[in-house]
């Protein structure tokens, strides 16, 4: 485990800054994770002893202040704006996502961050990739802006390192499904309404059309993840800010079989949206081998347990 002193989250109350601060809190104590959002309010789940303060990642002031008065020593920055919003308002996506990556790049390299972790996602590819097992080195053609900003993300962790000696971190995300917070946003978020909807209503209609395969990951899994490659050896990596991950596939109506051995009368249909086109420009499956190789990753979830563990969890809640 690396020594971390102080451990700073931002977008901590998202779909992933939720689950991945409470871990922190479990492996590094609640007293170090120092988490942050731009939400007024933390919910109950964190109780009472948990650190919060409210930060816009863009108030450069307010993120040095927190750095120094806690004596920061890494940083995990999942603030962003996803795709599907991103869509909607590119130029606001630009200025979150850009503004805040180089806010931290600015401090971490000022306060001499030990680590920094700023994930990227499938959204970085577009134009001209295999559709499948899409490799580790491929060319990086988004379409939206919310994958521009994800290759100048990965760009950027790369330069800082041979620049500034930072030694900053990420991982290409595949959509990730969750029990816990609801999804902030993204092209994928229908992965996770309809585990809602299946167990509420017994029928969901997919903004993403039958036959899109997307690559997919279980939310322990993505934590699993972030925190192996925090905590691997710099000497064991080859990449920067851009391993490719990967757990499993699915079309709509793929998980939406896997949801009926469940909920025999589940019933999907289909009214695709503006995020079809950009479900359209990623990949079907990605492959994860150099992730694999050098620091030893490989998901413990696919789709079947997956979807078992989603429903009974979701089960006892939602009513
Ligand atoms: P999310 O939308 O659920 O959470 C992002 C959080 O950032 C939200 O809580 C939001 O309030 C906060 N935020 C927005 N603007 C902010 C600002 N100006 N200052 C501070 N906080 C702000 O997103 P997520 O799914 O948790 O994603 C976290 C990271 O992982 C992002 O970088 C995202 O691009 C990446 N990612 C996510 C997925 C996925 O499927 N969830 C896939 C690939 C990559
Ligand atoms: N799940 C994310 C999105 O759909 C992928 O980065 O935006």
């Amino acid at each position: 485990m690396v020594n971390y002193k102080k451990i700073l989250v931002t977008g901590g109350l998202g779909q992933i800054g939720s689950e991945l601060s409470l871990e922190l809190q479990k492996r590094y104590g609640i007293e170090n994770v120092i988490i942050t959002d731009i939400k007024n309010e933390i919910p109950e789940v964190f109780g009472n002893n948990s650190i919060y303060i409210k930060l816009d990642v863009m108030d450069y002031a307010k993120l040095e202040e927190i750095i120094k008065k806690y004596e920061i020593d890494a940083i995990f920055h999942l603030a962003a704006i996803l795709s599907g919003r991103g869509e909607e308002n590119p130029f606001w996506c630009w200025d979150v996502n850009m503004n805040g990556n180089m806010n931290i790049f600015k401090a971490a390299i000022e306060y001499k961050i030990k680590r920094v972790f700023i994930p990227s996602s499938m959204a970085a590819w577009g134009i001209g990739i295999p559709k499948e097992n899409v490799p580790q080195d491929s060319v990086l053609r988004p379409t939206s802006m919310y994958g521009v900003t994800k290759v100048a993300g990965e760009k950027l962790c790369e330069y800082m390192f041979h620049k500034y000696n930072l030694d900053c971190r990420g991982l290409r995300y595949p959509g990730i499904i969750s029990s816990e917070a609801l999804p902030g946003g993204g092209t994928t978020d229908y992965a996770v309404e309809i585990f809602y909807e299946a167990i509420k209503n017994k029928k969901y209609t997919s903004y993403i059309d039958k036959g899109t395969k997307l690559p997919m990951m279980y939310m322990p899994d993505c934590i699993k993840a972030t925190i192996m490659l925090m905590e691997a050896d710099i000497n064991q990596l080859t990449c920067h800010g851009d391993y490719n991950l990967a757990a499993f596939s699915f079309a709509p109506e793929e998980i939406a079989a896997e949801i009926k051995k469940f909920i025999p009368d589940f019933e999907i249909d289909y009214k695709p949206d503006f995020r079809q086109k950009i479900a359209e420009s990623w990949p079907s499956s990605i492959d994860d081998s150099v992730a694999r190789k050098d620091w030893g990753w490989s998901p413990d979830y696919d789709i079947a347990t997956m979807t078992k563990d989603m429903i009974e969890k979701l089960s006892k809640r939602i009513k």
